[in-house]
C-alpha cells in the first residue's frame, strides 16, 4: 500500500491554460508512456457539433499549493445522445495507486448526475449511463467503479478496448 497521497485538488477546468495542462498530462501518459500517436491525442479537429475538446468537460487533478498538473479526465454528451462519455482518464505513473484515479471518476460521476438531472429529456427512469472505452489492463479498475464490459474487445487507435457502461443511480444513494 502506497503511503498517504500528496495534498491536491481536482478542478474543473475553465482556462486554456489549464485545459492545455490537461493535454500535457495526457500527452506524457498516452504518448510518451504508452505510444499511441500523438496526432490521435488531441481530438481538436473532430466536431460533434463544434470541436470534442470545446464540447467537452475537463477535470484537472493538480497538487497543493504548487497547483503542479498530475492527472486529467474527461466527459461529454454526444448532442441527442442519453448517453455520456467518459474519456482521456490519465495519471501520472508516479501518483498511481493514491486512489486518484477513483477520485477522477467519481467527480466525473457527479458532474454527470447534476448535468442529467438538469438537462436530460427524460431521466424518468433515475439512471442514466456512462460509457468508457476501456484499454484491457485497466478494465478491473472500471469494474470497480460499477462499469460492466459490453459486448466482444475492439481496436481503438492500434490497440485492444472493452466498452465498459456504468448505469449509474441519479440520486446519490444515502
Ligand atoms: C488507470 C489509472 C487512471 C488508475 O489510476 P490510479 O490512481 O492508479 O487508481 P486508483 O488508486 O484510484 O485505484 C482505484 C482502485 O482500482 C484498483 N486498480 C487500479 N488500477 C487497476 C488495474 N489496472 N486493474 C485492476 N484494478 C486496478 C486499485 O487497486 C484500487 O482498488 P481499491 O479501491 O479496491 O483499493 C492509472 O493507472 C493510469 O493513469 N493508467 C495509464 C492511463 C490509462 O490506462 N488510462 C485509462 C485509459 S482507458
Amino acid at each position: 500500500m502506497p503511503s498517504e497521497p500528496p495534498s491536491h485538488e481536482i478542478v474543473i477546468v475553465k482556462t486554456l491554460e489549464e485545459r492545455q495542462q490537461c493535454y500535457d498530462v495526457r500527452i506524457l501518459v498516452f504518448h510518451i508512456e504508452q505510444k499511441f500517436p500523438l496526432e490521435t491525442e488531441i481530438d481538436e479537429l473532430v466536431s460533434f457539433p463544434k470541436p470534442m475538446e470545446d464540447s467537452a468537460t475537463h477535470f484537472l487533478l493538480r497538487l497543493i499549493p504548487s497547483l503542479s498538473p498530475i492527472g486529467t479526465i474527461r466527459g461529454f454528451k454526444y448532442p441527442g445522445k442519453d448517453y455520456y462519455k467518459l474519456t482521456r482518464l490519465a495519471i501520472l505513473e508516479e501518483y498511481r495507486q493514491f486512489r486518484f484515479g477513483r477520485e477522477l471518476v467519481e467527480s466525473l460521476h457527479n458532474w454527470v448526475r447534476q448535468d442529467a438531472l438538469q438537462n436530460l429529456a427524460d431521466n424518468s427512469d433515475d439512471f442514466v449511463e456512462i460509457v468508457c472505452h476501456s484499454q484491457i489492463p485497466v478494465k478491473g479498475f472500471y469494474a470497480k467503479l460499477g462499469y460492466e464490459p459490453e459486448g466482444p474487445e475492439f481496436d481503438e487507435d492500434g490497440d485492444p478496448h472493452q466498452k465498459m457502461i456504468y448505469r449509474m443511480p441519479l440520486q446519490p444513494s444515502s
